[in-house]
């Protein structure tokens, strides 16, 4: 078997053994280690977070009690919560909640209503449904990144991180460079996880420069003005 594919049937193994929803588990593992942004108490947004590996790696990170409070019960303990078009079937650690939604149509406020307030760091590894055209899948793959950074000003504390998956292609440097100027640092990491023969990178960026980054670059709709992030209130009920 070649050692590549050898490598990645061990990841597919582990989580299994693991309890993990899905191997990209080792993917954002080793972005935390390499990049610590997960930290106890943060509040998580996770786009495209089926079949909930992702969730459950940053829940087991943010949602420990740091108080000795219940995960999820009061609003300084960790939490995430995860969009999809596709439900979430796994059980989920306490703090965690996913939704159906997607996310060219959920809004900046659904997220804030939903999350409770702008999250510490926002993750996505969305990926659109791949056709074996690598531009075609580039060019949808930037525009789940573009919404990413659209929806920010209002979901994302300053000073927040952000995970963020893409397909590579012409438009990388052009997306890389737009996350470089909203952030402090911004660049791009293939994980051990990710095959090599993929085209799979994310994108870590660290330290948002807030709304005002924005300003000249990220076009923005009508309902994704920025505002200063709401106060952070519990869980919110309903869904999107
Ligand atoms: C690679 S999977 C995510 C895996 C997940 N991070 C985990 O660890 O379990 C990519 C996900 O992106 C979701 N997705 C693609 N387009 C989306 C959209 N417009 N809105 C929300 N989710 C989307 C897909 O449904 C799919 O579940």
């Amino acid at each position: 078997m070649p050692k590549e594919r050898k490598l990645h049937d061990q990841f597919f193994k582990k989580a299994k053994a693991e309890g993990y929803a899905a191997r990209s588990a080792y993917k954002l593992k080793e972005i935390q280690e390499r990049h610590g942004l997960l930290r106890a108490g943060m509040w998580v947004l996770d786009l495209g977070c089926a079949p909930g590996s992702w969730m459950q790696v940053a829940g087991q990170i943010v949602g420990r009690p740091s108080r000795g409070r219940d995960w999820g019960n009061a609003s300084e303990d960790g939490r995430v919560l995860g969009v999809d078009l596709q439900p979430v079937s796994i059980e989920l650690p306490e703090c965690c909640r996913a939704v159906v939604g997607d996310v060219f149509t959920l809004t900046a406020e659904d997220c804030l209503r939903l999350l409770g307030g702008p999250a510490d760091v926002v993750l996505s590894d969305m990926a659109p449904n791949t056709t074996g055209d690598p531009g075609g899948d580039h060019h949808q793959s930037v525009r789940l990144c573009r919404r990413v950074l659209e929806l920010l000003p209002m979901v994302l504390k300053p000073g927040g991180g952000l995970v963020m998956k893409v397909f590579e292609g012409l438009a990388y440097p052009d997306l890389l460079s737009e996350t470089q100027r909203l952030f402090g640092s911004a660049k791009g990491l293939k994980p051990v996880a990710t095959r090599q023969v993929s085209r799979e990178m994310f994108i870590i960026a660290q330290m948002y420069q807030g709304p005002a980054a924005h300003a000249q670059r990220v076009p923005r709709d009508a309902g994704l003005a920025p505002k200063r992030p709401a106060p952070r209130p519990g869980w919110a009920s309903g869904g999107v």
